[in-house]
């Protein structure tokens, strides 16, 4: 079924195509008519001292103002991230900045951090019942220099935790120039140090979770932890989307700027997954992302070290039928 759709939706610029699906599931979960072909999936999980469904999420970019949490919720998702909200509505990047390399079962975008601000993003959450977990991703406006970032994501911490399940730091998407180097040293110390003070100011415990670029060295990598470990943050994403090109240098759209998403990116985010759990010995759990394009790819992340696993790009491709397969196997190993 979703096989036949996503023809006829493949046809369009990605973007459209996009916004075309969501606001047509959206109207057939008002009338019910979702629930009728989704399956619940549930497959209960605690992590972060969160009660999840199942262990599948939604990766952050799909639903950036929290336009369609009901939508993914009926669509079978043990958790769902939006965002990445900013502090001020801003555009993005001029389009076209998504492209869809069919061959390679992959994405590269450049969108840019395009939302409508974090008071829109509010609202949204407020008026829909959803009772799941619900995590918000966030990020500093692109015209906020460097030095002014913290005050963004302090600002962000403090008007979405009351309605989040968990906030992740968004620190390492590629489509916000300088926005990786918030990943290193000092600026990082005193990024996640300054958030963890506010959350102990805050009436319930909001875990705090960071996501992490795929294209890390080692030795950054191991920095991170370090500071991950010293700050006792509450969990890691890894990975967002790729700079690097090595995987589909046959691809005719290898050169258009942005992030790499899908199949490709899975070898990459699923290294630094190890490296990193390898590094945190346990003690922070990870949230998988990366080229989860079945379940195979699904059991590896997990083995790999990950407690929990996000999709984007495997559900462009494979649809929800990609959530049912790797709750089924994942109830298998089990
Ligand atoms: C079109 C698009 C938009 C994205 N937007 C965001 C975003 O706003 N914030 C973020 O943290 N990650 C964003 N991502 C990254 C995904 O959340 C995910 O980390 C990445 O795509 C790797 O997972 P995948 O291979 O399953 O797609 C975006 C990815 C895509 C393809």
């Amino acid at each position: 079924m979703y096989d036949f759709i996503k023809k006829y939706l493949f046809k369009f610029d990605p973007e459209f195509a996009h916004a075309l699906t969501l606001n047509t599931l959206k109207v057939a979960d008002k009338i019910k008519l979702l629930t009728l072909f989704s399956e619940k999936i549930i497959l209960p999980y605690e992590c972060m001292g969160l009660h999840f469904k199942n262990p599948v999420g939604l990766a952050a970019g799909f639903d950036k103002n929290g336009d369609y949490i009901d939508v993914f919720d009926a669509l079978g998702f043990g958790f769902i991230e939006i965002g990445t909200v900013t502090k001020n509505p801003q555009m993005g990047n001029p389009k076209p900045r998504l492209f869809r390399l069919e061959k390679e079962a992959a994405l590269i975008n450049r969108l840019g951090f395009n939302n409508k601000g974090i008071d829109y993003l509010i609202a949204q959450v407020k008026k829909t019942n959803y009772q799941g977990i619900l995590g918000i991703n966030i990020g500093k406006n692109r015209d906020t220099p460097l030095e002014k970032a913290l005050e963004d994501y302090l600002y962000l911490f403090q008007k979405a935790a009351p309605v989040a399940s968990y906030i992740t730091i968004n620190i390492s998407s590629p489509n916000t120039e300088n926005l990786r180097d918030l990943q290193q040293g000092k600026l990082l110390k005193n990024l996640l140090s300054t958030l963890k003070s506010a959350q102990k100011d805050q009436r319930k415990y909001v875990p705090l979770v960071v996501k992490i670029s795929p294209d890390l060295t080692v030795d950054e990598l191991k920095n991170m932890a370090d500071i991950f470990l010293e700050e006792q943050i509450d969990g890691v994403i890894a990975t967002n989307t790729t700079l690097d090109r090595s995987q589909i240098e046959a691809s005719m759209i290898k050169s258009e700027k942005g992030g790499l998403s899908g199949k490709p990116l899975f070898a990459r985010s699923t290294l630094i997954l190890s490296q990193l759990h390898e590094l945190l010995e346990e003690k922070i759990p990870i949230i998988g992302c990366g080229g989860i394009l079945d379940s195979n790819l699904a059991q590896e992340k997990i083995k790999a070290g990950a407690s929990l696993l996000q999709i984007y790009t495997g559900f462009i491709y494979k649809g929800p039928v990609l959530i049912r397969e790797i709750n089924k196997s994942l109830r298998n190993f089990a």
